[in-house]
């Protein structure tokens, strides 16, 4: 009889092998093809990360211009789904916009054949950012963006597309180091749908579709944008302190806190928390960047629960005057780095994924006649 794991959501259970990134195990507690995510995000680009994650290696500077050159010219998106876009309403839920995209953009661009897998990678990648802001500014301000900027970087395009400027060395930086830090995580719950699927040998565009629509939800890349609205509505470090409270006292769960593999600390917070601050008095903030350290404070003390990657994100995000409703999508142009390089990595060495239930149900029955039940 097969094995029944113990513990509930498959804790602790090693579900396949991956040379892309370690988590909770060696040096700041998150590795990518061996490096820190401390020394990647401060001594590298995202590009480099890009690079660095689906070739094993980080560029050299040859390589890294090539690779940005390559990146920026693929920016643009073709007419048709350009119109598709401009169907969807405006209080549509902006993942559920990314996720028509890039199926819609499988449709335009299918990966008929994996010897494709890279460029069709390289692809979203670029359009991503351009997909998110066409629709956001379309459905918003009613402009038909221009989405072939020339700036140099994914984060920079994402920003001068959406406030129609050139960012700030600051800003651009910052979504530099944002797009590192959550590049790539392991076998999470988007990563592993994406696996999944690919397990099934389908296209890249249908494996990163399903691995959007896992990370929507609020316990995965949604806590960013609920974490927001929760620092939002407070106005003093003393109201952070009694909601805070209030919320464990009535067992709600705080977004932006806890994780599933880190048990103390979560390596990324302390660096995007940095830059945060950075923000805050870049902007003159007397309130968001305080409200959040003080939460911080109240779930270290009360619970020892600590922010995850996403808590930060929020106020540092916010200080760019990036809309709440497109956090979650910033995190898409990232992960899907991870994302794709896991689809290749299943797609080397394949079997098709496929574990076993353990049977709760009721005991075998006949069918009694309908018109007898
Ligand atoms: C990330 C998360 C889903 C991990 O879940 P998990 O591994 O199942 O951890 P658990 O929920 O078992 O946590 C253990 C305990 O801490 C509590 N807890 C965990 N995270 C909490 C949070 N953010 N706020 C309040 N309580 C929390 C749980 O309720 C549980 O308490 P219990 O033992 O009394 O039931 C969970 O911490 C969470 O929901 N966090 C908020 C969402 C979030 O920020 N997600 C982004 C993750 S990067």
């Amino acid at each position: 009889m097969a094995k029944v794991l113990s513990g509930a959501g498959l804790r602790g259970q090693v579900a396949g092998k991956t040379s892309l990134s370690t988590v909770g195990k060696t040096g700041s507690g998150l590795t990518y093809c061996g490096y820190d995510v401390k020394d990647l995000a401060e001594n590298t680009c995202f590009e480099e990360v890009a690079y660095l994650i689906f070739n094993g290696d980080l560029p050299n500077q040859g390589e890294l211009n090539d690779y940005k050159a390559k990146l920026k010219g693929l920016r643009g998106l073709p007419a048709a789904l350009k119109t598709v876009l401009e169907q969807i309403p405006k209080d549509a839920h902006p993942m559920d916009v990314m996720r028509t995209g890039c199926s819609m953009l499988g449709n335009l661009e299918m990966e008929s054949d994996f010897s494709q897998q890279q460029e069709k990678t390289d692809r979203l990648l670029a359009a991503f950012p351009s997909i998110i802001c066409y629709w956001y500014r379309f459905s918003h301000d009613g402009v038909r963006i221009e989405t072939e900027t020339d700036d140099d970087s994914v984060g920079a395009h994402f920003l001068h597309m959406l406030h129609d400027k050139k960012p700030s060395e600051l800003h651009s930086r910052v979504m530099d180091v944002s797009l590192i830090l959550y590049a790539e995580h392991e076998f999470n719950a988007s990563t592993f749908t994406a696996r999944v699927c690919a397990s099934t040998l389908s296209d890249m565009h249908s494996c990163i579709t399903g691995a959007i629509g896992t990370l929507r939800g609020p316990l995965h890349g949604g806590a960013n944008e609920a974490a927001m609205e929760l620092i939002e509505g407070l106005n003093s470090v003393e109201h952070a302190e009694e909601t805070i409270m209030g919320m464990l006292e009535r067992k709600d769960k705080i977004m932006g806190f806890g994780h599933a593999i880190y048990s103390e600390s979560d390596p990324r917070n302390g660096i995007i928390k940095e830059w945060s601050e950075k923000l805050a008095a870049d902007v003159g903030d007397k309130r968001l960047y305080p409200v959040s350290v003080r939460c911080e404070e109240v779930m270290w003390r009360e619970k020892k629960l600590f922010c995850n990657a996403d808590f930060f994100h929020a106020s540092a995000y916010n200080f760019m005057n990036i809309p709440t409703k497109l956090f979650t999508p910033i995190f898409v142009c990232s992960r899907l780095t991870g994302w794709a390089a896991h689809v290749m990595e299943q797609r080397s060495d394949n079997r098709i994924i496929r574990p076993s239930a353990e049977y709760v149900g009721v005991e075998p029955r006949t069918v009694t006649a309908i018109s007898e039940r």
